[in-house]
């Protein structure tokens, strides 16, 4: 696997990777890897000539100064278990500064008013920093596909936005969540609970189930009412949000028209840990 740290050097390669037409398959990622990523991998693999994966925990997106230093990172860990995976994999893992020359500032996007909700507005900024990021990257790696999960389905949707608006020649891949037996859905965050505090966490996608097992027969007071109810019984979960949206503007709904997609959305500090879900109503 070859690990490029320098801006520079990586953009020489890629050079002489573009010229050789190589379709290109693009992960980005902040690290502490975990099967949600390397399902969004293995995906990659199987339909391009070439995988690159970047870890690189950007300072912008984060709106909480304890919230970056204390995201979890093991780069050690993730660059053997990338190997596992292939031999051939790029890996991009530049420091802050290289990305950022000590200038650690957004550039100023429009969202078409999908950030309004939700992560948009409980972490003022967050997107604005993760396009940022991703203006970067995909300036630099030119990708063909780029894989996402679900979980964050507001960023993909952020993403899917900007990356039209702006006018990247590239597709957005949207890949399933991935979860525990027990439901949890993969994410890094998740390493910042302990065994016990994680059979709590799974009681979010069990309220998300219940949304979706009741979201035809229930008036959304009363969804709204038992979700918030049952997670009241555990002491540990403190939600922040909970709201069903149009799954395409993610306007939060109090009707239901027929025509529409919805999903329920979730976010919670579950032990002191800041976790999301959401589940597709359709
Ligand atoms: O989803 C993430 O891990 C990050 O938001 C991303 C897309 C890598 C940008 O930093």
């Amino acid at each position: 696997m070859i690990i490029f740290k320098k801006i520079v050097e990586f953009k020489n390669y890629l050079r002489k990777l573009k010229n050789k037409k190589k379709k290109i398959g693009f992960i980005p990622t902040m690290g502490a890897l975990h099967d949600g990523h390397f399902s969004l991998i293995s995906r990659s693999i199987s339909e391009n000539d070439l995988s690159i994966i970047s870890i690189f925990i950007n300072p912008t997106q984060f709106n909480n100064q304890n919230d970056l230093f204390s995201y979890p990172s093991d780069l050690k860990k993730d660059i053997n278990s990338l190997k596992i995976i292939s031999e051939n994999l790029i890996l991009f893992n530049p420091s802050s500064e290289e990305i950022y020359s000590g200038n650690i500032v957004s550039n100023v996007f429009s969202f078409g008013g999908l950030d309004k909700y939700m992560e948009g507005k409980f972490r003022k900024n967050h997107f604005q920093g993760v396009a940022t990021i991703l203006q970067k990257l995909f300036d630099l790696v030119k990708p063909d596909n780029v894989y996402f999960g679900e979980k964050d389905f507001q960023q993909l949707r952020i993403v899917e936005y900007f990356v039209s608006n702006l006018g990247f020649n590239l597709n957005i891949i949207r890949c399933k969540t991935i979860r525990t037996d027990d439901g949890l859905a993969l994410s890094s965050r998740n390493k910042k609970l302990d065994i016990s505090s994680q059979k709590i966490a799974t009681n979010l996608f069990k309220a998300l189930n219940f949304v979706k097992e009741n979201f035809d027969t229930l008036n959304f007071e009363k969804i709204y009412n038992k979700v918030r109810h049952f997670l009241s019984e555990f002491s540990e979960i403190k939600i922040e949000y909970f709201i069903i949206a149009d799954e395409k503007d993610l306007k939060p709904i109090k009707t239901k028209d027929k025509n529409k997609k919805y999903r329920a959305f979730i976010a919670a500090d579950v032990s002191g840990v800041r976790l999301i879900d959401n589940i597709k109503l359709y």
